[in-house]
């Protein structure tokens, strides 16, 4: 018999049902106009044959916070609260897809993992359109919810997307080179849409606040620590390992936790956070200090603080028999674990 405690590949605990969200994602974007019906092929490349990373760990939520023992599968996947539950993971998805595709614009991206950006191949104006046509999308499933909580919820996660984007913007000397700001905008930027997208699931379940506030907690510290090691990686993988080019982040001007550990060692890393590493010099000179420094040791342990939260929060929901609601349980310990210890 399985065991709870037997490691399971959280991603096979729910297979069936992410193919079943996938589907409906499909027919979520279809569009009359071609050139839109295009866009969001595209977007099917992108977000559905992708990680599908964001859905799992929802509908494995979904499941963590389940108080009735379902039958079987079958009935727990055509259930009304998980279809329900279904449809947040299908909004998120639709938002961080949509969240990309103007990011790519806004970065002049020209490939989004591995394969060619839309606004490379379609163009700007295109991109951005399609962006927002997802979004449109989106806030009609939002509302066929029927929950203005949950409404609230998600187009909280708009306003932070946006807000930690503009901050990223910032040329404050004071503000790029402080950690509390960095850690802020990393909390808008990546971790907001995991922490509410947590919450709705536990909000649709009826869940008590103490209960979808640990759900909000385990997004926002799995968010938070799966960005610190992206940021470490930016720093010690490469081209090949990351799909994406290595070094991305200084090369945008864009200060990361292995740069604000670094000033510390390092003070003349401020005039080079000043200059947003303007010329190869500064970009040598920055990587150097960052790899003199303990800034990415410093990085993966803050990481590891945050990925131990992401666990304490699964660990602090009401004790519950049932093996399935265990071994999902198990499945989003074993993400948090997976998060800190990836390369790619
Ligand atoms: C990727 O970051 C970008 C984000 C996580 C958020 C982008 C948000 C916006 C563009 C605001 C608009 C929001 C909506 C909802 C349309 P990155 O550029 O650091 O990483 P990556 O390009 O390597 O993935
Ligand atoms: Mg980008
Ligand atoms: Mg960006």
């Amino acid at each position: 018999s399985i065991n709870s405690q037997e490691k399971v590949d959280p991603f096979s605990l729910v297979a069936d049902e992410l193919q079943v969200v996938a589907n409906r994602l499909r027919s979520m974007v279809t569009a009359e106009v071609p050139v839109l019906a295009l866009a969001a092929e595209y977007f099917f490349k992108m977000g559905v044959e992708g990680k599908r990373f964001r859905p799992m760990v929802l509908l494995l939520m979904s499941t963590a916070l389940m108080t009735t023992p379902a039958h079987g599968l079958q009935d727990l996947i055509f259930d009304d609260l998980r279809l329900r539950q279904q449809r947040i993971a299908e909004i998120t998805e639709m938002i961080h897809v949509a969240s990309l595709l103007h990011d790519d614009v806004l970065d002049h991206a020209d490939t989004r993992r591995g394969i060619s950006s839309l606004n490379s191949m379609m163009g700007n104006k295109l991109a951005v359109l399609a962006g927002d046509f997802l979004l449109a999308r989106a806030s009609v499933a939002l509302a066929s919810l029927r929950n203005t909580e949950v409404v609230e919820l998600l187009s909280k996660v708009l306003e932070h997307l946006v807000t930690g984007e503009i901050m990223q913007l910032s040329s404050e000397p004071k503000d790029m080179s402080n950690m509390d700001y960095y850690m802020q905008k990393t909390f808008y930027k990546t971790a907001s849409l995991m922490a509410n997208s947590c919450k709705a699931i536990a909000v649709l379940g009826g869940q008590p606040e103490e209960v979808a506030l640990h759900a909000f907690d385990y997004g926002r510290h799995l968010g938070l620590a799966y960005q610190l090691v992206d940021d470490a990686l930016d720093y010690t993988g490469t081209t090949k390992t990351l799909g994406k080019p290595a070094l991305s982040d200084l090369g945008q001007g864009i200060v990361t936790a292995p740069v604000l550990f670094a000033l510390k060692e390092f003070p003349e890393m401020s005039k080079l956070i000043q200059r947003k590493f303007k010329t190869a010099t500064d970009r040598n000179q920055a990587v150097e200090m960052v790899k003199e420094s303990r800034g990415i040791a410093q990085t993966h342990e803050l990481a590891a603080e945050h990925a131990q939260k992401a666990v304490d929060a699964i660990d602090s929901l009401p004790p519950n028999p049932s093996l399935q609601v265990q071994q999902c349980r198990r499945a989003l310990i074993d993400i948090a674990h997976q998060v800190i210890t990836r390369s790619k």
